[in-house]
């Protein structure tokens, strides 16, 4: 499959595999700092969510910025245009800005048009598509056409992205390959749900390993607890990369 390297999109990143993004699921910026520091040199970037940043805000943004690493700000937003390009404005005036952001593609194709004129080639902007959490049933609760799987949904969301002018999609490992496929080479992949193999799975549900998530064509591979809680978080984002650089062909 593809495996052209993200460093051809976002300056830093590496150009020989896939990267690696850490992320920060925690709510006190000094312990995130203090965690990106150990993993200096390890991981490629940080992903900062809902939990972290509205618990830190602004002032626990330089905290986590001192590592000097990109960061992913996942705040998943989803409003009507105006409020959407008003919200990426104050997200940009972040000092450092953030390297990614992302909205919801459910929020239509208007909204992520105006996110994208918002950030004028700023930063990256990204979206989600279908959450990982919702199912079949709970797509027809909510009155999706129930002829469409998630699958048809999660590309027709990703099309319009693209369509939109956004930089890519969060996606899962499982879904990655066909978006490489429909979409190309140059759309974005961020691909949480990562396992090496041997670490425990959690709550997460469709998995894959970080070899074959790259393999896959994802740019970019989000790593939570199998990182943040492992014994020497080092070691942990230093096997996961050795194992990367290893696959990549
Ligand atoms: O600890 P773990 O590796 O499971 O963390 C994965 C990260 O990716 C979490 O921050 C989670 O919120 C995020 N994520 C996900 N699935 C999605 C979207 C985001 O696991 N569909």
């Amino acid at each position: 499959m593809n495996q052209a390297p993200i460093g051809r999109h976002i300056p830093g990143l590496p150009a020989d595999r896939a990267a690696l993004c850490v992320a920060l699921d925690m709510k006190d910026p000094v312990r995130a700092a203090d965690l990106l520091r150990g993993l200096s040199g390890h991981v490629d970037m940080a992903k900062v969510g809902m939990e972290l940043f509205y618990a830190m805000g602004r002032a626990g943004w330089a905290t986590v910025m001192e590592a000097g690493l990109p960061v992913f700000l996942d705040l998943k937003l989803h409003d009507i245009p105006h409020t959407v390009a008003r919200a990426v404005e104050s997200l940009l005036s972040l000092d450092p800005p953030p390297a990614i952001i992302n909205v919801h593609a459910a929020g239509g194709p208007a909204m992520m048009r105006a996110a994208a004129e918002a950030v004028a080639g700023r930063c990256r902007v990204i979206a989600v598509t279908l959450l990982t959490a919702l199912d079949a049933a709970d797509l027809a609760a909510i009155g999706f056409d129930p002829s469409l799987t998630p699958r048809d949904l999660v590309l027709r969301l990703a099309t319009l992205a693209r369509e939109a002018g956004l930089d890519g999609v969060v996606c899962s490992p499982h879904e990655v390959a066909a978006i490489r496929t429909e979409l190309g080479h140059d759309f974005l992949t961020i691909v949480p749900g990562i396992r090496p193999a041997g670490a425990a799975i959690g709550d997460q549900k469709r998995i894959a390993t970080p070899e074959t998530a790259q393999a896959a064509g994802a740019d970019i591979l989000v790593v939570g607890r199998p990182i943040v809680q492992a014994a020497d978080p080092a070691m942990a984002a230093r096997g996961i990369i050795e194992n990367l650089k290893e696959a990549f062909t």
